[in-house]
């Protein structure tokens, strides 16, 4: 692949030195760099800096782009989804509307049991059509790098279905994509009553084949009420461990019942989701090396409260942002509505929700030494906005779309 240079930049945002992973008042910090140059070999970041200082013979480079007016920033890194599923929910959205409760939802063959049925119904090859569509969607808005978990197979069969359907997605797209196994998202209704049955399952037949396939890099469980205690989720994460899977956790959506805890206590690279969290969970995420990623999506869709990020950011835990995108909570992969709802809804300065939703999020897939910054080494995968007046406009004018092209390891996307 050629050189490529983009000259005029108006702003060339988060451009970094070395890889940290931000916290406190270091998350209010968005170095950037004014009427800047980018250059790009072989779909990586090799050189930046300030226009005035540019050499004559970049400036004769064949390839070059014109970015007047436009800021441009690293990809979002969206560290949590559900992208592969089987079908929208949007007639349990309308029950929700007229007042149904989630328990009478599910007593109608609704929520994540409903999915499920949905997706060991439908053919591989139709669940890659439908999340090959979703994925394009979201790297049109901005979406340079992906987690996706499983959790709607909740068999053998079908789980493996889905990691595979995230593997091949993997293959043949240029994000970043890390897979995580979330067999742990809810009990089949024929384990409801044996819950050591269904984990038995997960931990003797699931594990092993995908560990054959070496299908999934994370390990998930959503420790909840009603869903997976604490002990049971230890239980399934240490056996993920022994896979090398590290755990990202569902915790503290509904309730506090101890998940921050066993995470920090596994070491899990993330904890997701925290609309409700105690003053002792703060101050264990403030004092641990684990993420807390924050979906406001969620929170915003089921109208619950929306995360603590003030206190925990003041309080010093890191936090990363991203979008849940999954048929139940948040049918929206927009990461640039998530960068508006955290700074509308949480109280986040632009610069900390932009700093969230990059290089935070990409340590929280293990992917900070590829993506998250504009710096020296790392791949080309940027966000070129329409000419806007500052960085704040980006989550003050929620719902428009401001970008204007986007580039995925040097490539522009359409
Ligand atoms: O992250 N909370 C658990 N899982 C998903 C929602 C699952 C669903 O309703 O399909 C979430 O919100
Ligand atoms: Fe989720």
């Amino acid at each position: 692949m050629a050189t490529q240079l983009v000259r005029n930049i108006r702003q060339l945002i988060n451009v970094r030195k070395e890889n940290q992973l931000l916290r406190g008042s270091g998350l209010a910090i968005l170095p950037s760099i004014e009427d800047a140059y980018l250059v790009i070999e072989d779909g990586r970041i090799t050189e930046f800096g300030e226009m005035k200082d540019i050499s004559s013979s970049l400036l004769r480079i064949d390839h070059s782009t014109d970015a007047s007016g436009q800021f441009i920033l690293p990809c979002w890194c969206d560290s949590h989804t559900h992208l592969v599923f089987a079908a929208n929910r949007e007639n349990e959205f309308i029950d929700k509307l007229k007042g149904l409760s989630y328990a009478e939802i599910a007593a109608k063959g609704g929520g994540i049991l409903n999915s499920a049925k949905k997706l060991n119904e439908t053919s591989e090859v139709e669940l890659f059509n439908q999340a090959w569509k979703r994925l394009k969607e979201v790297t049109q808005l901005g979406t340079g790098a992906i987690e996706i978990k499983s959790g709607y197979g909740l068999t053998t069969e079908g789980e493996l279905k889905m990691l595979r359907v995230i593997k091949k997605l993997k293959e043949k797209s240029g994000l970043s994509i890390k897979a995580t196994f979330l067999g742990a998202h809810a009990y089949p209704l024929e384990y409801k009553d044996n819950h050591q049955g269904y984990i038995d399952r997960l931990i003797r037949e699931m594990l092993p084949a995908i560990a054959k396939e070496k299908l999934a890099d994370y390990i998930d469980v959503f420790c909840e009420t009603g869903f997976f205690s604490p002990e049971e989720t230890e239980m399934i994460c240490q056996a993920g461990m022994n896979y090398g899977l590290k755990p990202k956790l569902h915790v503290n959506q509904l309730s506090s019942i101890g998940g921050i805890e066993t995470g920090i206590k596994m070491k899990a690279v993330s904890l997701d989701h925290l609309e409700v969290m105690t003053d002792d969970d703060i101050k264990n995420m403030q004092n641990s090396g684990t993420i807390g990623t924050l979906l406001p999506s969620a929170a915003f869709f089921l109208r619950m409260p929306f995360q603590p990020a003030r206190k925990l950011i003041d309080q010093g835990a890191a936090i990363a942002l991203a979008s849940d995108y999954n048929p139940g909570s948040s049918p929206s992969g927009n990461m640039n509505f998530v960068l508006s709802l955290s700074c509308i809804q949480m109280r986040m300065l632009p610069e900390e929700a932009i700093n969230a939703a990059t290089i935070n999020g990409a340590y929280a897939m293990d992917l900070q030494n590829e993506l998250g910054s504009i710096m020296v080494g790392k791949k080309a995968n940027l966000i070129f906005t329409r000419q806007i007046s500052s960085i704040a406009y980006l989550p003050y004018a929620f719902g428009t779309n401001l970008i204007d092209k986007v580039m995925i390891a040097g490539e522009w996307q359409s």
